[in-house]
């Protein structure tokens, strides 16, 4: 990441970070300790909240309308808690809840899914809309998962892994045309 603005709302005075050419929808509400990376976006009615832990969000990745991105608090047990990872080029489609998870790069997370604490989502992949990814399960690279909860489906295809990466760059040309609209 290249650095860095100031955006959003502190907490305990730390703001959120943003890459060059991002676009933050004016609607979205992003607080505290979260770093975004270059050329990514956050649409209309996104909560996104590093508070009790933090949050990281990769390059040319887009978070869609109405998604809630938050996190878990570190403990007597647990001296990590979790913290929300999202790599680069993931697309997070509308109203889905990422919470305290690992989220690979070249990901497709369907409409509405839910993804819990601990879960890894590995490079490569589809989560069906609607969707859930249980507490601390691992989605194997490659693979289209559905259901609630989700089960491996079957591998991907080559058209659908190349779709992943197209999808990303059609939400980097998207948020550079809002970018025109909110720069003039
Ligand atoms: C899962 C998905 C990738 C389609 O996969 P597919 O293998 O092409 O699925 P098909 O449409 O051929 O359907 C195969 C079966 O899966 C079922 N199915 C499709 N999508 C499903 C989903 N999200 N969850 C559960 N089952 C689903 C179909 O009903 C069908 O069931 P059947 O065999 O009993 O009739 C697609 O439906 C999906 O969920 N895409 C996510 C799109 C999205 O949310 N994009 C982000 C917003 S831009």
């Amino acid at each position: 990441m290249t650095a860095s603005k100031s955006i959003g709302r502190p907490y305990k005075g730390q703001y959120p970070q943003l890459g060059a050419r991002c676009y933050i929808d004016a609607s979205a509400v992003i607080v505290g300790d979260i770093k975004i990376g270059d050329d990514s976006s956050i649409w209309p009615l996104v909560a996104a909240r590093g508070d009790v832990n933090y949050i990281r969000i990769g390059a040319r990745t887009n978070i869609q309308d109405g998604s809630v991105l938050h996190v878990t608090r570190t403990g007597p047990d647990d001296p990590h808690g979790y913290p929300l990872l999202i790599g680069d080029d993931v697309t997070v489609g509308h109203h889905c809840m990422l919470h305290g998870c690992i989220v690979g790069n070249r990901i497709l997370v369907g409409m509405s899914a839910v993804v819990m604490d601990g879960a890894v989502i590995e490079d490569d992949v589809i989560i069906g809309a609607g969707s859930l990814v249980p507490p601390g399960k691992r989605l194997e690279s490659g693979h289209l998962y559905v259901g609630s909860p989700v089960k491996k489906a079957r591998p991907l295809s080559d058209e659908e892994r190349a779709f992943l990466q197209k999808s990303a760059a059609n939400y980097v040309y998207l948020k550079n045309e809002y970018l025109k609209e909110t720069q003039g």
